[in-house]
């Protein structure tokens, strides 16, 4: 074998040395540098497609081999972008659990009536994917299972069976004998990755890779795959609660910020076609302190339930609690209340939540934690047909929100006969869906949700 260069590169932050030092003198962590080969594969291959030295004339470039195979699943089609695309590689991170190897073996069954995908198995033994196919109800001889994690055996036989896609769980525990560094160090992940992209690329093999997420929430360490790879999703949700989210952050070939949801049910992970009704589940009627929002991700709006208890509190500095919101924005809008209302906030304690454990970062829930904390405190329940859509200024005021016509046709596919929205959004929509009610401030907001 060639002697390989190699370089040693904080797991930390980056910097390189050629040689191993015990602190990183970039970051100052401790027991950081790891050693990462300096080789052909990482300067070629991360090119996107390798076809052709010459320049091509833009408009003679020949897209029709660019079609788009669906995953069989069309939650997960959107979030790539309306289907996988030939030979792009595919990253897949979540929490450990959270049912990567259970989408991607669906993902395998459904596409193995017309292609044959090779399914790398370096988490579990071949018997064990075997146990888990059996539970979802898929078995298939276009199904190859793999128990290696040798890259370059597994490459082997990705050229000698050529199949239409490939799949690797996990990324973490492919490595490379080139590299003295442990499975799963960024220099490991990183060199497996780029061999993987350069036969994705030179192949045109659809190949998707799983990535544990770490506690910081980064792929591998650092977030040093990203870059590489032309699709990033990430699977979200909460142990106690069946309903997954995968959301898309990093997409070559789509938009971002589209999401898929699946439940996660006994025989494997179900499309959730409608996730309004999935999310508004078993919500409590006619008690104070609930209040449905609507948020949109990507291009599709989903009611949620939101709920705020706010009681008043014992200690000289009453608790804030905001899951699923952000806690300063919770804290920024009581006090809008507290000066712009003389709400008595000051000694309550107050804790908002987001039913079904959704995160929502949109300012356009704004207006509805108002609500749902007014409700709370006032003890009067908020009009149970009422959706609350705005987002809040510093001086009380409710500003207009975006994808308005499309948040107000969601309540009122859903049912809910009232729209509560910004004002300076009242052009934007249809009124014959649903009653409307404009509001400027926080005092017509409050009055017009609340039962009186
Ligand atoms: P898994 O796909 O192994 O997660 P990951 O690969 O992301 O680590 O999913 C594991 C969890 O999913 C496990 O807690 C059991 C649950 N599960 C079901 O509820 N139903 C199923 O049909 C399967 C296969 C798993
Ligand atoms: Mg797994």
């Amino acid at each position: 074998m060639a002697r390989v260069k190699s370089v040693f590169i904080c797991q930390h932050c980056g910097y390189e040395s050629p040689k191993w030092m015990g602190r990183c003198p970039g970051c100052g962590e401790w027991n950081t540098m790891a050693e990462e080969v300096l080789n052909r594969t990482d300067r070629r291959g991360t090119a996107a497609g390798r076809e052709g030295s010459r320049p091509v004339a833009m408009d003679q470039i020949d897209l029709s081999k660019e079609t788009r195979n669906s995953t069989g699943m069309e939650e997960l089609d959107r979030v790539l972008g309306g289907g996988i695309v030939r030979g792009s590689l595919v990253l897949v991170g979540g929490d450990p659990g959270i049912g990567k190897s259970t989408l991607l073996l669906q993902l395998a069954g459904n596409v193995s009536p017309r292609q044959r995908v090779l399914y790398v198995s370096g988490e579990e033994s071949v018997k064990q994917v075997k146990i888990r196919g059996e539970r979802l109800g898929i078995s298939s001889g276009n199904i190859l299972i793999l128990g290696e994690t040798d890259i370059d055996i597994i490459l082997d036989q990705v050229k000698r069976i050529t199949p239409d896609m490939i799949i690797v769980d996990s990324i973490q525990t492919v490595y490379t004998p080139e590299i003295s560094s442990a499975p799963g160090s960024v220099s490991q992940v990183r060199e497996v990755t780029a061999r993987l992209l350069q036969t994705a690329k030179s192949m045109a093999i659809p190949t998707f890779i799983i990535g544990h997420v770490t506690k910081q929430g980064a792929i591998a360490g650092p977030r040093v795959l990203e870059h590489m790879v032309d699709t990033v999703l990430y699977f979200e949700g909460e142990r106690y609660h069946s309903y997954r989210v995968i959301r898309s952050v990093k997409n070559r070939f789509g938009s971002t910020n589209e999401i898929g949801v699946f439940e996660m049910k006994d025989k494997g992970l179900v499309e959730v076609a409608n996730p309004s009704e999935f999310m508004l589940e078993g919500r409590p009627a006619g008690v104070p302190g609930t209040v449905v929002v609507c948020s949109v991700e990507g291009t599709r709006p989903m009611l949620v339930e939101l709920q705020a208890l706010v009681s008043l509190s014992n200690l000289g500095m009453p608790r804030r609690m905001a899951t699923g919101i952000d806690y300063n924005r919770l804290s920024m809008l009581m006090a809008v209340m507290e000066k712009r209302l003389g709400m008595q906030l000051q000694g309550q304690d107050a804790f908002v939540n987001v039913v079904g454990g959704l995160k929502i970062d949109e300012p356009a829930v704004d207006l509805g934690i108002v609500v749902a904390v007014a409700s709370s405190f006032r003890n009067t329940p908020v009009d149970k047909t009422a959706v609350v859509i705005g987002e809040v200024g510093l001086t009380g005021e409710v500003r207009a929100v975006n994808s308005i016509d499309r948040r107000v046709a969601e309540a009122a596919k859903l049912g809910f006969g009232h729209c509560i929205i910004p004002r300076d959004n009242m052009k934007q929509v249809d009124s014959s869906e649903t009653r409307i009610t404009g509001v400027t401030n926080l005092a017509e907001a409050i009055d017009a949700a609340l039962e009186s």
